[in-house]
C-alpha cells in the first residue's frame, strides 16, 4: 500500500498523540502541520519534517495531501471536516463528532458526496479489552445483557478552567461532551450499537461556576484563565433507554468526594463484566450453584496506533473502519438528547 500524505490540523495535546502514531504507521507519512499558534505548527514540523501552516484553508489547497486529522476545539470539527472533505481529503476527526447531531449528519453527507473516509476519534473502539468484551457479548457469554452502568467521576479534574473546554460555544458542553462521549460510545459499540430511544438526564454546574472559588491541586489543559468563561456542566447523571439494554451513567469532572471512579459494568443474566476504563476487566459468573470471578489478560497494542492504522487502511481501501462516522452518530444523538432533557427537566425521546 502506498503511504498516504497526512496533515495534522491543531497541534495541541491530542494533535501530538496523533503525530506520534502517524510517525510510527507503515501506512502514512506526516507532511504538514497547522495551528493558529504558529510556533506550535513549526515545532511539529521541526520534529517530524514537513510544512507548517497557520491557515488550514491554505494547507487544504495542496493536492499532495491525502488525509488530515482534525484535532481542534469541538466547535470547529464540523466546518473544518467539511472543508477538508470538499478539498478531497480523507478525515480523522477527534471526538465528539461535533456539537450537534445535525452537524454530524452534514459531515456524514459531505463524506459520502466526496467519496472519502470520515472516521471519528472514539479511540476505545480500537482497545483490545473493549473488543474482547464486545466479542464475548456477541457470542452470548453473558447471556442477555439487560443493563449497563458507568461512572466517569473525578475529585478535581476540570480542564483549563476559563479556556475552550469550559466555554459552551466552543466545546458544546462539559464533562458529558468531554468524557461521557467516550463512555457512552464504548458501551454502544460493545452492545452492537442498539438504537437509542430516550434519555433522562441532569446536569450540574456548581464547582466551576465561580472560577476563583474552585480549589484544586493541578489542572490539565490549564492553568485557569479567570477572565475566561465557565458555563458548562461539571457533573451529570442520567438514564438512556435503547432498543437493547438500558444505560445509567454518573459523571463528574469535579465533585466534593475524594474517591473517583472510571468503570463500566455490563450486567448479563449469565455473567457480568466490570471494565476499568483504559484497563483490564473482571468477569463475574455463576454455574452449578457456584460463583466465579475471572480476570483475563492479554498483551495489548496501543489503541491510538490501531486507530491511526485503521483510518489510513480505510482511506486506502474505501472500506469503513470501526469508528466510521455513521457508526458513531447514535452516540452523538444520545449527547444531544441528554442536553435537551437536562434543559427540559424531563425524559426526552430521540
Ligand atoms: N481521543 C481522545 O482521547 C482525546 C483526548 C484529548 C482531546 N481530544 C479531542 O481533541 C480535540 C482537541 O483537544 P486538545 O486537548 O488537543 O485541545 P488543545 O487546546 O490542546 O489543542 C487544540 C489546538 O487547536 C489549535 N487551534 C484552535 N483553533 C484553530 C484554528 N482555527 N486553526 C488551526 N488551529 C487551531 C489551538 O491553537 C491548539 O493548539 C477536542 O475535540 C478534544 O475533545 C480527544
Amino acid at each position: 500500500m502506498k503511504k498516504l500524505n497526512v496533515a495534522i490540523i491543531g497541534c495541541g495535546a491530542i494533535g501530538s498523540t496523533h503525530a506520534q502514531h502517524y510517525s510510527k504507521s507503515p501506512y502514512g507519512k506526516l507532511t504538514a502541520f497547522v495551528d493558529i499558534i504558529p510556533e506550535r505548527a513549526r515545532s511539529f514540523a521541526e520534529q517530524y519534517g514537513g510544512e507548517a501552516y497557520e491557515d488550514y484553508r491554505k494547507m487544504l489547497k495542496d493536492p499532495s495531501i491525502d488525509a488530515v486529522s482534525v484535532c481542534l476545539p469541538n466547535v470547529l470539527h464540523a466546518p473544518v471536516t467539511i472543508a477538508a472533505l470538499k478539498a478531497g481529503k480523507h478525515v480523522l476527526c477527534e471526538k465528539p463528532i461535533a456539537i450537534s447531531a445535525t452537524q454530524a449528519e452534514s459531515m456524514s453527507a459531505a463524506a459520502k458526496a466526496a467519496g472519502k473516509t470520515l472516521a471519528i476519534g472514539v479511540v476505545n473502539r480500537y482497545n483490545s479489552n473493549v473488543n474482547w468484551i464486545r466479542d464475548m457479548i456477541a457470542a452470548g457469554d453473558l447471556g442477555e445483557v439487560y443493563h449497563v452502568h458507568t461512572q466517569f467521576r473525578a475529585h478535581r479534574s476540570i480542564p483549563g478552567l476559563g479556556g475552550w473546554f469550559t466555554t459552551k460555544e466552543k466545546s458544546g458542553g462539559g464533562v458529558m461532551v468531554d468524557w461521557g462521549v467516550h463512555f457512552i460510545d464504548l458501551i454502544m459499540y460493545c452492545l452492537g450499537v442498539p438504537q437509542p430511544l430516550s434519555v433522562s438526564g441532569v446536569a450540574h454546574a456548581r464547582l466551576g461556576a465561580k472560577p476563583r472559588d474552585y480549589a484544586y491541586t493541578n489542572m490539565w489543559a490549564g492553568p485557569p484563565n479567570y477572565k475566561g468563561v465557565c458555563d458548562v456542566e461539571e457533573a451529570v447523571s442520567g438514564l438512556v433507554r435503547t432498543s437493547g439494554p438500558s444505560i445509567a451513567f454518573e459523571g463528574a469532572w469535579a465533585q466534593n468526594i475524594g474517591e473517583g471512579a472510571m468503570l463500566i459494568d455490563f450486567l448479563g443474566e449469565k455473567a457480568g463484566i466490570r471494565l476499568t476504563y483504559g484497563g483490564s476487566f473482571t468477569v463475574y459468573s455463576h454455574k452449578d450453584g457456584r460463583l466465579y470471578k475471572t480476570e483475563p489478560s492479554m498483551r495489548a497494542e496501543s489503541m491510538f496506533q490501531v486507530e491511526i492504522d485503521s483510518f489510513l487502511q480505510s482511506a486506502a481501501s474505501g472500506k469503513p473502519c470501526a469508528s466510521d462516522i455513521d457508526a458513531v452518530i447514535p452516540t452523538q444523538k444520545v449527547l444531544d438528547a441528554f442536553y435537551r432533557s437536562a434543559k427540559a427537566g424531563r425524559e426526552v425521546k430521540i
